[in-house]
């Protein structure tokens, strides 16, 4: 079936155009005017948009689908805007070996969205790596949930040194002891040292959740270091950690005030926009665990951003699509053009709602942004050609 999307303000990379977009089998066959279809989706006082792009998500499936699986993971990426998102390793049972990266594989058939695997890096999985030839790795150099091992600084190099150069090697640097003066030492040492051996072998790097001025800027003197912002990290300090009690608790966590309005200053050097989608229900969370659940959240909260002047809208999509796509190397996603996956949403950007943790996909059914009113939302998701949420709803 033919779908055309019509009278929407499409986003055409570097400009916003009224223009409709024709839809046949899973791809974008024509962009202009006045085009028809079986099918036709009304999209006026719409942003059209192409798919999002989330390069770091914990869908905890297996191992721990009592806090999310890969349908309500992924019900969740489609209600936020997000047709295809990056699966942390760090599972139960990590993502270290080619069988439980097939096994992933496998068991993400039935998600709504398209789901990738990053494979963990460990001190004796070299052969592993070359087994499965990923499209991406990611390696700990700081505490985080679940079992990843933190690497031997010579397993680091050797991963450095075998990983295909051109492929992002995924790096969570920061360290979460007590003292905040001390963590962020330590974080921004590694980083430091991290960048040394990337120069090293002229290797691609991607440094996850970025959450300080001082990070960005030592990430941003290696033209190879790409970078994500999380927003909670935009949007939360420590003054909300009274608030939310045991509910504050992220890796890297919340920082002062003073360092949020800091790492505003720096949003415009960063090359993606990365929910770190961690969710733990409401038991976990009371008994320690780090983690927000981002996916429902994220896009809205950043248009905050640009209707609050801090930034700029088409800024803000190429960071959350075309520009992700080019950095894991997703081809055909991203952009809306002629000859790519239709991967398209809509977003009604005046449409107000409030966070309602309770009523969210996500299976941990709460947020650190509950009561929050927001403006604009997902109105409509085509995935491959397919309209599979409207009018807010999944069809
Ligand atoms: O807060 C976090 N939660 N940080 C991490 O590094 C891991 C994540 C999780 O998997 O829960
Ligand atoms: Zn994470």
């Amino acid at each position: 079936m033919s779908i055309v999307v019509k009278g929407g303000l499409v986003f055409l990379g570097s400009k916003f155009e009224k223009k409709d977009i024709l839809i046949e089998d899973d791809r974008i066959v024509a962009i202009g005017t006045d085009l028809k279809a079986e099918k036709s989706l009304d999209a006026s006082g719409m942003l059209v948009l192409p798919g999002l792009i989330d390069p770091h998500v914990h869908l905890r499936e297996p191992g721990e689908t009592y806090k999310e699986d890969f349908v309500t993971g992924s019900r969740a990426a489609i209600a936020g805007g997000f047709t295809t998102v990056i699966d942390m390793p760090n599972n139960k049972l990590p993502t270290i070996t080619k069988a439980r990266y097939d096994e992933k594989i496998e068991l993400a058939k039935k998600a709504k969205c398209d789901i990738l695997f990053h494979f963990g890096g460990t001190d004796d999985n070299f052969d592993e790596v070359k087994k499965t030839n990923p499209q991406s790795m990611k390696i700990y150099l700081g505490e985080t949930t679940g079992r990843m091992f933190l690497l031997d600084p010579s397993s680091l190099e050797k991963h450095f040194a075998l990983f295909p150069k051109d492929r992002p090697i995924v790096l969570h640097i920061s360290d979460h002891s007590e003292d905040e003066e001390k963590n962020l030492a330590k974080t921004y040492d590694t980083l430091q040292k991290t960048l040394i051996l990337a120069k090293k072998y002229d290797r691609r790097i991607h440094i996850a959740h970025v959450s300080t001025k001082k990070e960005m800027q030592i990430a941003a003197k290696y033209e190879k270091c790409t970078t994500e912002i999380a927003p909670h990290h935009l949007f939360l300090s420590t003054k909300d950690q009274k608030r939310l009690g045991p509910f504050a608790k992220v890796y890297p966590p919340l920082r002062s005030e003073q360092q949020r309005l800091m790492l505003w200053s720096v949003l415009e050097k960063v090359d993606c926009i990365a929910t770190d989608h961690a969710p733990h229900p409401i038991e976990d969370k009371e008994a320690g665990a780090a983690g927000f659940a981002g996916l429902e959240t994220s896009l809205a909260l950043m248009l905050k951003g640009c209707n609050d002047d801090l930034l700029d809208k088409i800024w803000l999509v190429d960071r959350m699509s075309a520009n992700v796509a080019h950095i894991f190397g997703l081809p055909k996603k991203g952009k809306i053009q002629k000859g790519n996956l239709a991967d398209i949403i809509l977003v009604d950007p005046k449409k107000e709602w409030t966070v309602v943790g309770s009523e969210l996909e996500t299976k941990c059914h709460w947020s650190p942004f509950d009561g929050m009113k927001l403006k604009g939302k997902v109105h409509t998701v085509i995935k491959s050609g397919k309209v599979v949420y409207e009018d807010y709803e999944f069809v």
